[in-house]
């Protein structure tokens, strides 16, 4: 199981360093090279940079290389869940792109956090990766997208 990220400002790459797992964990999309094809299984811990206007919300275009990685190869049907990291002042924009994500490829958002984490999301994020990586299954119901249930195991 690999760890998949992107970061803009930093503050992902700050959570990534948090988790303390071995280098070769981690791939890191980036603006030059986003379409990286995947032969694993992986989590997207993505970053969301959203607009909107009176008629319509959308990601702003500097999250393309998250969406054209996504796009790239089997990739989509290697992502076993979505990790978002946001702000909450963005209200109801929060964690938009990983919400994008999450319904147009249906892949769940196992976890949602603020700008580069608490030590409680560290360690959330370090055992939801853990069972994962064990072969927990999610359990996803049609009308439940956003908060799903890991499997015990
Ligand atoms: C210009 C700008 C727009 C943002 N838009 C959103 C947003 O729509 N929703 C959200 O939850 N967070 C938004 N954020 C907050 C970032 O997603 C958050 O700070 C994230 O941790 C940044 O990760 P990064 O530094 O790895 O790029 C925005 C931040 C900036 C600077």
């Amino acid at each position: 199981m690999k760890i998949v990220y992107f970061s803009i400002t930093g503050q992902t790459r700050r959570f990534i360093k948090k988790l303390g797992l071995s280098e070769d964990t981690f791939v890191e999309i980036t603006q030059d090279y986003p379409d990286i094809e995947m032969a694993q299984p992986f989590i997207l811990i993505t970053p969301s940079y959203a607009e909107e206007s009176p008629t319509q919300q959308c990601s702003q275009d500097v999250m393309n290389p998250v969406f054209e990685f996504m796009a790239t190869g089997v990739n989509r049907t290697l992502c076993k869940g979505i990790v978002a990291s946001g702000n909450r002042n963005f209200a109801g924009l929060y964690i938009y792109t990983a919400k994008e994500l999450s319904a147009q490829y249906q892949i769940p958002i196992v976890y949602d956090f603020e700008m580069n984490g608490t030590t409680s999301d560290v360690e959330a994020l370090k055992s939801v990766f853990k069972r994962l990586s064990d072969g927990a299954k999610l359990l996803v119901s049609e009308k439940q997208m956003y908060r799903e249930h890991l499997e015990q195991i």
